[in-house]
C-alpha cells in the first residue's frame, strides 16, 4: 500500500477568495469499493468504470491480490479490471499490514467464504465518528451458517463448512454496511433471504444491479425488506459507477461557504434531491444539465435550516459536516440532529477555534425518532451566523470533517495550514488539483 509522503501532508491555504471554475466528479467511493468486493465471488473477470483515485480503491485492490485476485487499475481512464478466476487464501501476516486502514474488509466475509469457505478479516479502519461497531455484520453472517471466531488478536477467522444458507434477518438499524454484507453473503448461499429494517442508499442499490448483472436474484420491497434467491453461480460484470453524490455534494457547499460558483461535472439530480432541497432552502442557487450541476451563491443573506440526518431518503449525515461550515455564513440560527452516528460532530471544534458560534448539545433538536435520545453524545449543533471565519492551524480529524476544515479555511480571511490532509485521500480524488482548477490559493 502507497504510504504517505509527508509532503503531501500540509496544505497551506489563504482564503476569503470565492472557489470558481468547473471540476469533474467520478465514481462513488461508497460504491466503487464494494462493487470490487462483488467482483470476488465470480470466477470471471469484472470491469468497473468511471472509478476515481482515491486511497480506498488502492486498498481494496491490495486486498484482492492478497487473495490471488488479478487487479489493473487503469487510473487515468478509471477503469478497475478485475480477474477472480483464481482466488487463494492471503496470509493472515499480509492480511493484517492492511488492519486499520478501512471498512471495507469486513465486505469480504461472504464472498471468501462462497469462494474458499473462510475467511480472515483485518482490524477495520475508518472515520473516528462513533463506535461503528460490526455487530449487525457478524449476527447476519451467523445467521447465514457462518461460524466467527473473534479470538484472533489481529482480526476475525470466519468459516462456513457447510455453506451458507438462506434465512430471514432483521436489522436493528438500516445499517449501509450490513445491507450489503447480507447482500453479498446471499447471493450465492442455498434458498431465500429475508432481509429486513435495511438500508436503501443509492450506492446499496447501484451494487444490486452490480449483482443482478452477475446473476443474481434479488427484489426489494417498499417497506426496505430485500428478498434474495440464492443462485449456484455468478459471472463477471461489466458497471458503470454512479457518481459520488457526497463528494458533489461537498464541493457544492464550497461553493456556498466561500460565496463561489462551481460548476460540478458528473453530478447528477436523482441521488442528490434531498441535498438540493436543502440547499435551494438556505439560498443557494443550482441549475441542473445533462453534464452536471452548477452551485453557486447568489449574493445576499443566506438563511438559515433545521435538518436532521438520516438514512436514505433522508439527509446524508456525510452531507452534514461540509454543509454545517455554510451555515456559519447563513443569517440566524440552523439546527443540525445528526441521528446516524453518535459522535460526529467533533469537526466542529477548530470551526469554533476560526469565529464560528456553534453549541453542541446532548438532547435531540429534532423530531426523528434517534438512538442516541436517552444517552450522553453530543448530537445536536445549533449555529448562530454569520460569523467571519480566521484562518489557523487545522488537524484534519477524518474524511468528511477533514474536507469541512478545508472549505472553513477558504471561507475564512488569512492564511491556515491545514496538517494530515492526506486522510481526505481517501474519499476526494485529485482535491489538490481541483482546489487550483477553482482558483484556490493554496499550496
Ligand atoms: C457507510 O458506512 C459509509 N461508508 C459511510 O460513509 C456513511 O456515513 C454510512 O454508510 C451511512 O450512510 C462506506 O460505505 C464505506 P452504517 P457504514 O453501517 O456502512 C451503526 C464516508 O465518509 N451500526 O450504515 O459503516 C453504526 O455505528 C463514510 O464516506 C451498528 O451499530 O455505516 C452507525 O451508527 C463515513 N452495528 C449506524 O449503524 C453494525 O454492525 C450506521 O452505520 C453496523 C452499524
Amino acid at each position: 500500500m502507497a504510504t504517505v509522503d509527508p509532503r503531501n501532508d500540509v496544505l497551506h491555504v489563504v482564503g476569503g477568495e470565492p472557489l470558481h471554475g468547473s471540476i469533474h466528479v467520478r465514481g462513488a467511493k461508497n460504491l466503487v469499493s464494494k462493487a470490487m468486493v462483488a467482483a470476488l465471488l465470480a470466477p470471471g473477470v469484472s470491469v468497473l468504470k468511471n472509478v476515481p483515485q482515491i486511497r480506498d480503491v488502492q486498498v481494496v485492490s491490495d486486498l484482492l491480490r492478497l487473495h490471488g485476485v488479478a487487479v489493473d487499475v487503469d487510473e487515468v481512464a478509471g477503469v478497475v479490471t478485475i480477474d477472480a478466476q483464481r482466488v487463494q487464501l492471503a496470509d493472515v501476516a499480509d492480511v493484517d499490514t492492511l488492519s486499520g486502514s478501512s471498512r471495507i474488509p469486513i465486505l469480504f466475509s461472504g464472498p471468501l467464504l462462497h469462494r474458499l469457505g473462510e475467511a480472515f478479516i483485518p482490524a477495520l479502519g475508518g472515520c473516528n465518528i462513533g463506535g461503528r461497531p460490526i455487530d449487525f455484520h457478524l449476527d447476519t453472517l451467523r445467521k447465514l451458517g457462518a461460524k466467527v471466531d473473534k479470538e484472533h488478536e489481529d482480526g476475525i477467522h470466519i468459516t462456513a463448512p457447510d455453506g451458507l444458507h438462506g434465512a430471514k434477518i432483521h436489522l436493528p438499524y438500516p445499517s449501509v454496511g450490513a445491507t450489503e454484507q447480507t447482500l453479498l453473503a446471499a447471493v450465492q448461499a442455498e434458498g431465500k433471504t429475508e432481509l429486513s429494517g435495511a438500508a436503501t442508499e443509492p450506492e446499496i442499490m447501484d451494487l444490486v444491479a452490480v449483482l443482478q448483472k452477475m446473476g443474481a436474484i434479488i427484489s426489494v420491497d417498499v417497506d426496505r425488506t430485500f428478498r434474495i434467491e440464492g443462485v449456484k453461480e455468478l459471472k463477471g460484470y461489466v458497471h458503470t459507477s454512479l457518481t459520488d453524490r457526497i463528494e458533489a455534494a461537498s464541493w457544492a457547499s464550497a461553493a456556498l461557504a466561500t460565496h463561489g460558483d462551481i460548476f460540478v461535472q458528473g453530478a447528477t439530480q436523482p441521488e442528490m434531491m434531498t441535498f438540493l432541497n436543502v440547499f435551494r432552502k438556505i439560498g443557494g442557487q443550482f441549475d441542473i444539465t445533462d453534464e452536471g450541476i452548477r452551485f453557486w451563491h447568489p449574493g445576499g443573506d443566506l438563511k438559515p435550516v433545521a435538518i436532521e440526518t438520516d438514512v436514505h431518503p433522508g439527509f446524508m449525515t456525510d452531507w452534514q459536516q461540509p454543509l454545517v461550515v455554510a451555515l456559519t455564513q447563513a443569517k440566524g440560527l440552523s439546527i443540525v440532529h445528526e441521528t446516524v452516528y453518535e459522535n460526529r460532530f467533533g469537526f466542529t471544534k477548530p470551526l469554533v477555534q476560526m469565529g464560528g458560534t456553534i453549541q453542541l448539545y446532548r438532547e435531540c433538536l429534532g423530531s426523528l425518532p434517534c438512538r442516541f435520545q436517552q444517552h450522553n453524545y453530543k448530537h445536536s449543533a445549533v449555529i448562530l451566523g454569520p460569523t467571519p471565519l480566521e484562518g489557523r492551524d487545522i488537524d484534519v480529524p477524518d474524511l468528511r470533517g477533514g474536507f469541512s476544515h478545508l472549505i472553513a479555511a477558504l471561507t475564512a480571511s488569512g492564511p491556515s495550514t491545514v496538517h494530515g490532509i492526506s486522510l481526505i485521500d481517501r474519499g476526494y480524488e485529485d482535491f489538490r488539483d481541483k482546489l487550483t482548477a477553482l482558483n484556490a490559493r493554496v499550496d
